[in-house]
């Protein structure tokens, strides 16, 4: 952690919440997904609802993500009400990390809301410490979020800010180029500031483009003995592949298990995805997601694994799964494309090469990466450089 951001955890903490008195908070109740939606989806309620033509959330998106693959009994989304009324909203989903080769039990922070008249009387604190009794009970090892706008609750509510998440971005047409140009031009800078942002960045995107162009209709040619080929069935061979990857990079990341990618890829109801896995000498050494947003015309790499061959590193293969992955978002119509990537964890390195080798651009983001240990007191958790994890995963 940097001593800035440990100085905004400290910070943070120092305003003691105004308790919230006479509020209900409940755990989720079957057939509260309609209360819930009708709440996420006003815009009074959430300034992100309905913007740029996002279709409202329907009951069945919501089952989807929140209950379907939750193997448990007992859904970890928490209420808030004022009499009768719905006045905050908390969920957690249930994942599985592979930490150092173990499978734990983990939650991701998902639809954090407070209605705008509640802000500032702790609610969230209280929804959150609802939720984290419950983690402990079901020995949940670490909750874990990403945030811009909610720092410094989440930090009052025992989370800690591990850091800003790297953005890429690579253009795939002219228009994302000058998108992406006028992107940098950073609304509320002062004109003559987001003029020259604009300007120092305009060789790094053209120089991109290109690369990505070259990439794209001329290719590296596969190594030998290696292809790459798009999964249809989503199996055990996935979780085996995952453990060999942790092995091989050690640290903490999302455990690429078939079932966890079957729910995430091929059930979701928001976009389209597509796995692929590279194969060498009859072994699956790497495994990519990628995600077709249809309605911007993005394209996402989702997840990125990868483990040597017998003959050849693991970025060999990265650089394969990344130009097929381009080859993908320009068939689907895409005209650009994002990735992320986190600090120094080793296999981020590797990624970050790779990306930047077939045309990515690193562009500023505001992302914090946000960790709360429940049962678990291993400062390795608290370490940013140990934690590989390659998606946002938030479908709005
Ligand atoms: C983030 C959020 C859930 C926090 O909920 P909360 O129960 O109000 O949390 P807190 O009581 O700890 O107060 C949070 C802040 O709101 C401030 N606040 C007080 N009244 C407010 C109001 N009417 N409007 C906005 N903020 C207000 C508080 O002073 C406090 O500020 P600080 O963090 O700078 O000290 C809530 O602000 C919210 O719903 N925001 C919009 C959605 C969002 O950004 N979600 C996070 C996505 S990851």
């Amino acid at each position: 952690m940097t001593d800035q951001n440990r100085a905004r955890n400290v910070q943070a903490q120092r305003r003691a919440t105004t308790p919230a008195a006479d509020f209900t908070i409940r755990f989720y109740q079957a057939g509260d997904e309609g209360l819930i939606n009708a709440f996420y989806n006003d815009p009074s309620q959430r300034p992100g609802a309905g913007v740029c033509g996002v279709p409202a959330r329907t009951n069945s998106e919501w089952i989807w993500e929140f209950a379907s693959h939750n193997q448990d009994s007992g859904i970890p989304y928490s209420l808030a009400f004022d009499q009768e009324r719905l006045v905050g909203i908390q969920g957690f989903l249930p994942i599985q990390l592979i930490h150092d080769g173990r499978v734990e039990l983990s939650e991701k922070s998902e639809d954090t809301l407070v209605s705008p008249e509640y802000r500032g009387k702790g609610l969230l604190d209280q929804m959150y410490r609802m939720l984290f009794e419950r983690a402990l009970q079901r020995g949940v090892v670490v909750q874990w979020g990403f945030t811009s706008t909610a720092v410094k609750p989440l930090i009052r509510s025992g989370f800690k800010s591990l850091g800003k998440v790297d953005f890429y971005r690579l253009n795939l047409s002219a228009r994302a180029v000058a998108a992406s140009i006028l992107r940098h031009t950073s609304p509320g800078l002062p004109r003559a500031e987001a003029f020259a942002n604009a300007v120092l960045r305009f060789p790094q995107i053209i120089r991109s483009s290109g690369v990505s162009l070259i990439r794209r209709f001329f290719p590296r040619p596969m190594p030998p003995g290696m292809e790459v080929v798009e999964l249809t069935k989503l199996d055990e061979v996935c979780d085996q592949f995952s453990a060999r990857f942790s092995r091989a990079y050690p640290g903490i990341s999302v455990h690429f298990s078939g079932s966890y990618l079957h729910w995430r890829c091929f059930k979701n109801p928001y976009f389209r995805y597509r796995v692929y896995a590279a194969n060498h000498g009859g072994e699956m050494v790497g495994l990519a997601v990628f995600k077709i947003d249809d309605r911007s015309r993005m394209g996402i790499v989702s997840a990125l694994a990868a483990i040597p061959t017998e003959t050849q590193g693991a970025s060999i293969v990265l650089n394969a799964l990344l130009e097929t992955g381009l080859r993908v978002f320009a068939r689907h119509g895409c005209r650009s494309a994002v990735a992320w990537c986190f600090w120094s964890h080793a296999f981020s390195n590797l990624v970050r090469d790779s990306l930047k080798k077939v045309g990515f651009f690193n562009f500023a983001a505001d992302t914090d990466f946000m960790v709360r240990a429940v049962t678990s007191n291993d400062p390795s958790y608290l370490n940013p450089n140990n934690w590989f994890i390659c998606e946002i995963m938030s479908e709005r």
